[in-house]
């Protein structure tokens, strides 16, 4: 027996004993013990009581494939071609390159309970405990190459706004380029990988984190600023698979469009959800640092830096940025 076969006893929050544990499952009291004690390493919480035995405050919000595929409209759902449900991977993204190898169709979407190595931009880790948050990847594939792609990130990022905003959470802003912000803090982040023919055909992953329900034993490994939907929906946290249903329904017909359609039509969403319009910034950029007020994007997606020289268009890549303090 291992963890994964106790947890779904708990995944209710009511409290089970020990001995009932230990009946269902077939083992000694000793061996659910063990198992209990690695709860920790999930980052889940465990309260025992006496005469009660023991339990998961706020139980353990599995995803659930039948909630996925059921949440979906008719449109997303005929362009998700497969969906492959993790217990654990070491990230949904990378699950998603490693199939792209081995001949993966557009369509592929892969979500986790736990992501072990999770990836987040310029090198850095998604911090991603068990049945705490959205790890959801997506590949699909383009034919004209990556500078049709001018601009998809941002368009994700209005998806991700879009489906939220269908969940009732109101009051998601973007920063560029990637970060869903709520109230100024960091809910959730977009990345896009690449594969293939940069001129030509080429297969990129889609990959969006949203943090649901972080733990606080892990809340202090993230080193920014951070909300998840618990703290914003106070009492009515939408469930992770309606979370991954709702985002599905926006990116899948989102990125099915942008080849032909491009970010034009995404651009005055964008702008409208510019968390940092008209604010000082600074560029980090490697060692350098380029100071301006943010003007929105253009039309390709590049940040619109008003700087004393005039307007420079800033792309992604390697680039953080800051507010001027
Ligand atoms: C960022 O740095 O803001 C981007 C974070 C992206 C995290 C998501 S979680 C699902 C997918 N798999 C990963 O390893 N990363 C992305």
């Amino acid at each position: 027996m291992d963890i994964t076969t106790l947890l779904p006893m708990l995944a209710d929050g009511e409290f089970r004993s020990g001995q009932d544990l230990a009946n269902a499952l077939g083992v000694s009291r000793t061996a659910v013990w063990k198992q209990l004690n690695k709860l920790a390493d999930l980052g889940l919480e465990l309260e025992a009581v006496k005469g009660r035995g023991y339990r998961i405050p706020g139980g353990v919000d599995f995803l659930s494939e039948v909630d996925i595929r059921g949440g979906l409209t008719s449109d997303a759902s005929a362009l998700m071609n497969d969906l492959l449900l993790l217990n654990e991977t070491d990230s949904t993204n990378a699950e998603l390159m490693r199939k792209i190898s081995v001949g993966a169709v557009s369509g592929l979407v892969c979500t986790a309970e736990q992501q072990t190595a999770g990836r987040g931009r310029l090198g850095r880790t998604w911090v991603s405990p068990f049945a705490g948050s959205v790890y959801l990847s997506l590949m699909w594939e383009f034919s004209q190459g990556a500078a049709a792609l001018q601009g998809l990130s941002l368009g994700v990022g209005v998806a991700v706004v879009r489906a939220l905003e269908s969940l009732g959470v109101e009051g998601v802003k973007l920063k560029w380029p990637n970060d869903i912000l709520y109230d100024g803090a960091k809910l959730g982040g977009v990345l896009l990988e690449m594969a293939g023919d940069a001129a030509g055909v080429c297969q990129v992953v889609v990959g969006v984190g949203i943090n649901v329900s972080i733990p606080r034993s892990v809340a202090a490994s993230i080193d920014q600023s951070w909300i998840d939907l618990g703290g914003i929906c106070a009492g009515a946290t939408p469930r992770r698979s309606t979370v991954v249903a709702a985002l599905l329904n926006e990116i899948l017909p989102m990125v099915a469009g942008f080849e032909s359609e491009g970010f034009s039509p995404l651009h005055q969403a964008w702008t409208d959800l510019d968390a940092y319009a008209d604010q000082p910034v600074v560029i980090h950029s490697g060692e350098k640092r380029q100071r301006g007020i943010c003007r929105g994007v253009d039309g390709r997606g590049a940040l619109q830096l008003e700087t004393s020289t005039g307007i420079q268009p800033i792309f992604g890549g390697e680039i953080s940025l800051r507010k001027d303090t």
